[in-house]
């Protein structure tokens, strides 16, 4: 249960009305836009997630730069949130805006290579550790092909994963556990579903040992370090346990970096030696064009090979690994992720970030101190997270249980109030390659301003 004492529960009842109704009434034009929206989208927003995500209602955009965005009201808000990790190379950064602008002038879309995509596909290979690269235009359309080829090598169905995880809505992984039972996570997917999964607690080591007992494991698909229910640290020796034992049942295993690419320049599979069969990467690796991808062995590579008959009449099975898709490894998307990969996410931007991560989790850490709060704080590179309880969660279940959704909720709306945009309430906040520490000291000041508000 989180650890409320020294808050004032009232003044967090009073101040989440106050703060709300203050919210809606200085944005007038964002609130007139989804109004008008409505006739033409359901929630009136272009994909449900905006309308989810927050518990306030969202702000329509107008730009960004750099470490912050505007919207049509005329708000600027410093990006604490950086669109769900996708924007970590900070808001329009130059040399993608360059580059995206000359490939838009020379075509975008073949259905054909372009010299960029050897660019990032080597770059991938020599900065990430594995020596094959597919791509696509989501993190989800990555693992949905990850989880095919694994099942094609091993000849088995069942995806293992950890509780609290996030990998995309992907049928195969939108699987929950409810009282002890896997359940679809969520209307409109297919009842059998679950019984292709396994969800045990992360760090839980014998679970894992139990889970993958049954020889029927095709692949566990994990995170380094789960970003999707606070950021839950691995316990020392958890990972290398992990592979040891997906070794021993011949289940391949998946490190899904999509967050986590931001915690460090190799992400945290290479800087923990970790030694995934398969990798997967999306969201800020073109600066938030869509491109994903995903790095595999040359064994399982190799089954992405021409089919024994060409594919020339529709309707007939295809002796080929389904993989692919129209738009996937598009010019455009080539062309954003080499800037991005080689322009922007250096090593001396991860350095830099790394220190701004430092300088985050070091200004909460003293704000819930001064506080006199029992919080804590994790942190690894540019991302931090704070949890409501003495001792940071180490799984899905301890993260729920630790949780107070109406206080996060509270938290966030202050802020965008106050001209921060605070991270999502699973996440914790990320500082991108353009924060500063003035950006980093105002957030830390703005979470202090408001524990002195509410204790
Ligand atoms: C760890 C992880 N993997 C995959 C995804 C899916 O990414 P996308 O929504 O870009 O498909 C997400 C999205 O939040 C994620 O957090």
């Amino acid at each position: 249960m989180a650890d409320l004492t020294g808050i004032d529960l009232a003044r967090v009842r009073e101040l989440g009305k106050a703060e709300n109704a203050r919210f809606v009434a200085e944005r007038p034009r964002s609130m007139a836009l989804q109004e008008q929206a409505r006739r033409s989208m359901p929630r009136g927003v272009p994909m449900a997630w905006m309308d989810d995500l927050y518990d306030h209602p969202p702000v329509w955009v107008s730009h960004g730069e750099g470490s912050s965005f505007t919207d049509v009201d005329g708000h600027t808000y410093l990006d604490m949130y950086v669109a769900d990790m996708s924007a970590f190379c900070g808001h329009a950064p130059r040399p993608v805006a360059q580059a995206v602008a000359r490939r838009v002038e020379l075509g975008t879309q073949f259905l054909l290579p372009d010299e960029d995509a050897i660019a990032v596909a080597e770059h991938l290979a020599g900065r990430y550790g594995l020596p094959k690269w597919q791509f696509t235009l989501s993190a989800t359309q990555a693992n949905t092909e990850v989880i095919r080829l694994a099942r094609e090598v091993t000849g088995r169905e069942v995806v293992l994963m950890f509780d609290g995880k996030y990998h995309g809505e992907g049928d195969a992984t939108l699987v929950t556990l409810e009282d002890g039972e896997l359940v679809p996570e969520s209307r409109g997917l297919p009842p059998g579903m679950p019984a292709q999964a396994r969800i045990v607690q992360f760090n839980d080591f014998g679970a894992v040992r139990a889970a993958l007992e049954p020889g029927d494991v095709a692949l566990v698909l994990a995170e380094p370090a789960m970003t999707n229910a606070g950021f839950l640290l691995p316990k020392p020796g958890f990972h290398e346990e992990l592979r040891r034992a997906t070794r021993d049942a011949d289940t391949l295993l998946a490190i899904d970096e999509t967050h986590t690419l931001v915690c460090a320049y190799a992400g945290l599979a290479r800087a923990w030696g970790l030694d995934p069969d398969f990798l997967t990467l999306g969201k800020a690796i073109a600066a938030g064009v869509p491109l994903a991808t995903y790095g595999m062995r040359d064994e399982i590579a190799s089954l992405i090979a021409p089919p024994d008959e060409a594919y020339r009449v529709p309707g007939a099975v295809v002796d080929e690994v389904a993989t692919g898709g129209t738009l996937f490894a598009n010019a455009l998307s080539m062309a954003a992720g080499r800037a991005a990969l080689l322009e922007v996410l250096t090593a001396e931007a991860f350095e830099r970030t790394a220190a701004l991560g430092e300088r985050l989790a070091t200004g909460l850490r003293r704000a819930i101190g001064r506080a006199e709060l029992r919080w804590s704080v994790t942190q690894r590179g540019a991302h931090a997270c704070y949890f409501f309880v003495p001792d940071p969660p180490v799984d899905g279940a301890g993260s729920r249980a630790a949780d107070d959704p109406g206080l996060r909720a509270l938290i966030r709306v202050f802020m965008a109030n106050r001209g921060v945009w605070e991270s999502g309430w699973w996440l914790g906040p990320t500082v991108s390659v353009a924060h500063s520490d003035e950006d980093v000291d105002r957030y830390v000041d703005l979470f202090e301003e408001f524990l002195t508000e509410v204790t």
